[in-house]
């Protein structure tokens, strides 16, 4: 069975992981994989995630299954948080996925099963898996351009033109805030233009929501998913707890599908609990616990807010410095639109032999499209990347 096999290529994020562990120089600077890092380099377990954790191993009297949409009192605290008042919790099915990548999975999957010759369309570029997932279920796509690489800025005019091709019943991939990998968010003019787009066409928004807290904070970030919730029938959300929690390894999702009414929401629910149940029954708990002790106590959820405000503050301080420091080595403002974008990623504009230039020669990790991790960076690296940087680009 297995003799004639050939492995799927490893994801080029998790190939570059590998090489990374691999290369023995002590000066080597990760700014590849998708993880915040504070100040000292360490993704610290979050003071108010070991509280919670404290709190559940006390009062915990059984591992049983919860059930196939996951613990409800999880669901309702992240919906409220996400979506606040936008929308009635009676329009709203759920469903707890392992990570956002299983929620990104779980609404596709329905997408196919109720419509599968909807076209989803996809941002130009997109986070890698977006594509890898959309591929394997066979799912029909379509590109969207969204990002204006001259500038570094959103490409508004073309995003839109490409939107109003649509068709009713499409499917309109978008980032809640901080897009991967490029920075740059829609702001609410923005999302309010792209909500007159799928009035018009009929499209249907799938908004990937995996950085919530990590741009201007939890209630800014939330401005677009609010608005569409508020202006149109049907949503879909998928939306993760790695980041904004630092609970990456324990698998925390939400999926999320915004419906007419209590009838389709029903039914909506159903369709995603029969789809945990093929896949992998029950989805795992001890995270979502965590989310929702957190949220629920106001003790723990202001130490928790404190925590990301922290977060944000070093990503976007970052930022800062190290467009400073490009603007000290190359004399010009050509990478000043790092400073504005938002979240963790920025595209810094290298090809892929500049890449390999700046992995072999100065032990600088970074992402294949030139896709770099802004919280990788210290107040003792900016100076050296920004340096390599310089020299290797140009
Ligand atoms: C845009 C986007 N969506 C979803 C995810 C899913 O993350 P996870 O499955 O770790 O929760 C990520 C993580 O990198 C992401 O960048």
């Amino acid at each position: 069975m297995f003799e004639d096999l050939k492995a799927p290529e490893a994801d080029k994020i998790l190939r570059l992981m590998a090489m990374f562990a691999a290369d023995p120089r002590p000066g080597k600077v990760d700014l590849g994989v998708g993880v915040y890092r504070d100040p000292q380099g360490q993704t610290p377990v979050m003071e108010a995630v070991r509280r919670a954790e404290t709190i559940i191993a006390a009062r915990q009297r059984t591992k049983s299954y919860v059930g196939l949409a996951g613990d409800p009192a999880f669901a309702d605290a992240l919906r409220r948080l996400i979506l606040g008042d936008a929308v009635p919790a009676e329009r709203v099915a759920t469903c707890a996925t392992p990570g956002g990548t299983g929620a990104v999975r779980q609404a596709l999957e329905m997408v196919q099963r109720i419509t599968p010759d909807a076209t989803i369309w996809v941002p130009t570029p997109t986070w890698v898996n977006h594509h890898a997932i959309i591929d394997h279920l066979g799912q029909k796509s379509r590109a969207y351009r969204y990002y204006d690489a001259a500038d570094g800025t959103l490409d508004r005019e073309g995003m839109l033109a490409d939107l109003a091709q649509a068709r009713a019943g499409d499917i309109v991939l978008l980032h809640g805030c901080c897009h991967n990998p490029t920075g740059a968010d829609l702001q609410p003019d923005d999302w309010r233009a792209v909500g007159d787009v799928l009035e018009q066409t009929g499209a249907i928004p799938f908004i990937d929501i995996a950085y919530l807290g990590f741009a201007d904070g939890l209630e800014a970030d939330a401005f677009g998913t609010r608005h569409l919730a508020e202006r149109l029938s049907e949503v879909l959300i998928a939306a993760s707890c790695s980041k904004n929690f630092g609970l990456y390894r324990e698998r925390v999702g939400l999926c999320m599908a915004i419906t007419s009414g209590p009838g389709p929401r029903a039914a909506a629910a159903g369709l995603m609990a029969h789809l945990n149940r093929q896949s992998y029954a029950f989805p795992p708990d001890h995270g979502a616990r965590v989310v929702q002790v957190i949220l629920d106590d106001r003790e723990l959820r202001g130490m928790w807010e404190d925590e990301l405000s922290l977060m944000r503050e070093t990503m976007n301080t970052n930022r800062a410095a190290f467009a400073e420091a490009l603007r000290a080595e190359t004399g010009s403002d050509r990478f000043g639109f790092l400073a504005g974008q938002r979240g963790m990623f920025s595209l810094i504009g290298a090809t892929p032999a500049q890449v390999e230039t700046l992995r072999e020669d100065h032990g600088i990790y970074v992402v294949g499209d030139g896709r770099l991790n802004v919280a990788g960076l210290t107040k003792d690296t900016i100076p050296g990347v920004a340096r390599a940087v310089a020299r290797v680009l140009g």
